[in-house]
């Protein structure tokens, strides 16, 4: 208990450090009274300058070399070089991908779903429920969902809208659905960090590694090899769960440094923020559609945890075994002798008739 709660504090105290390491820095822009220091008399009446030629002056600002503009708090720069490499990495790769690996996860659930169907209970439901999950952990995980899935449009209406969208609906409609998605964005996303810790603190307990997991890599989660024993959460679900710390504390950084620009240190940082930004986000957005299918139409009996908070009993012996019998110290039949499941402070000890 203490040592998850000791690293919810780390987790949160990064988190904040980060952000505040970002500030006395710079503006994005360049400052208003920026100017080329190219003057008419330097320039003459021939509009040439011989060896002070433009060309000259064009190559040491692509170049990033200072005192070319008056100095401001962009250090006297005035063309930044690398935007262009920004620019053709954000519209060759990650435009262009983000959309492809999308499609793919979704035709990929689409033909799962049609060959392997639902994930039905074997033994049907037996009409008794075990408590699984308490109220703050379904509140948590419904705020986390909900903000997700608002960032989680908004954002790739940002990033393929106007590639996906634009052409359909036309750019003076797509131009409203932007600035929409701009303000709905900016304001979920301090809000992502508090579900982020909120989720965090409560669900980190039961989501270490232990030897189960590798016996349940070996048997492919039950695809492969037959029962594949679980504690209160297998493997997959694990992974989910790091996933979304790691990757949702990414996203959150980056999304701090682009949300307020004007605390950021460095031009150069800000592209980067902008790519690690988006690709962590469709990483997560990918791995989600998963987790969203196998929580709805993918498996029979998994909503009711999120939902009620209790699990049909048969559920609970047939997908978290070793959970079942910590719970209630009955042996399950299902039981591959693998390492005892991890207890939860919330398991209530309680199987109820429905
Ligand atoms: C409509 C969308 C969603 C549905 C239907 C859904 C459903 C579920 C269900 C049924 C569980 C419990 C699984 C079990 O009993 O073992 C669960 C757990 C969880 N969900 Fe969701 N979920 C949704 C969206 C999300 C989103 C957007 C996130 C995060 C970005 C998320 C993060 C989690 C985490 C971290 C867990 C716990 C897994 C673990 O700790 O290992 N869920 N979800």
């Amino acid at each position: 208990m203490m040592l998850h709660r000791l690293i919810a504090a780390i987790f949160f105290i990064a988190l904040m450090l980060v952000s505040v390491t970002t500030i006395n820095a710079q503006s994005v822009r360049p400052p208003g009274n920026a100017v080329n220091q190219s003057t008419d008399e330097q320039i003459g009446t021939s509009n040439t300058l011989g060896p002070d030629s433009q060309s000259k002056y064009w190559h040491d600002l692509r170049q990033g070399k200072s005192g070319l503009s008056t100095t401001g708090r962009s250090g006297g720069l005035l063309i930044q070089a690398q935007g262009e490499q920004w620019r053709l990495i954000r519209k060759n790769y990650i435009i262009k991908y983000s959309g492809w690996v999308l499609a793919a996860v979704l035709v990929i659930l689409v033909l799962f779903f049609l060959i392997r169907g639902k994930i039905r209970l074997k033994g049907g439901r037996s009409g008794q429920t075990i408590s699984r999950f308490s109220l703050p952990h379904r509140t948590a995980h419904w705020f986390m969902a909900s903000i997700f899935i608002m960032l989680g449009l908004s954002g790739l209406i940002l990033l393929l809208g106007r590639t996906a969208l634009a052409p359909l609906i036309g750019k003076n409609v797509y131009s409203i659905f932007a600035s929409a998605a701009m303000q709905g964005h900016n304001l979920f996303g301090p809000l992502f960090i508090v579900a982020l810790v909120w989720m965090y603190y409560l669900f980190v307990p039961g989501n270490f590694f232990k030897m189960v997991d590798l016996k349940w890599i070996l048997k492919g989660g039950g695809l492969i090899g037959g029962h594949a024993s679980a504690g209160h959460y297998n493997f997959g679900e694990k992974v989910w769960f790091w996933a979304v710390a790691i990757v949702g504390l990414l996203i959150s950084i980056t999304g701090i440094i682009l949300e307020f620009p004007w605390l950021s240190a460095n031009l150069q940082l800000l592209q980067i923020s902008t790519i690690v930004h988006a690709i962590g986000a469709v990483g997560l957005i990918a791995f989600a559609l998963g987790h969203i299918y196998i929580g709805t139409i993918g498996m029979e009996g998994a909503l009711d945890s999120m939902t009620t908070g209790d699990v049909d009993v048969n559920w609970a012996k047939e997908h978290h075994d070793l959970w079942y019998e910590e719970v209630t110290g009955e042996k399950s039949a299902t039981h591959d002798q693998g390492e005892t499941g991890h207890a939860q402070v919330y398991s209530q000890d309680k199987i109820t008739g429905v």
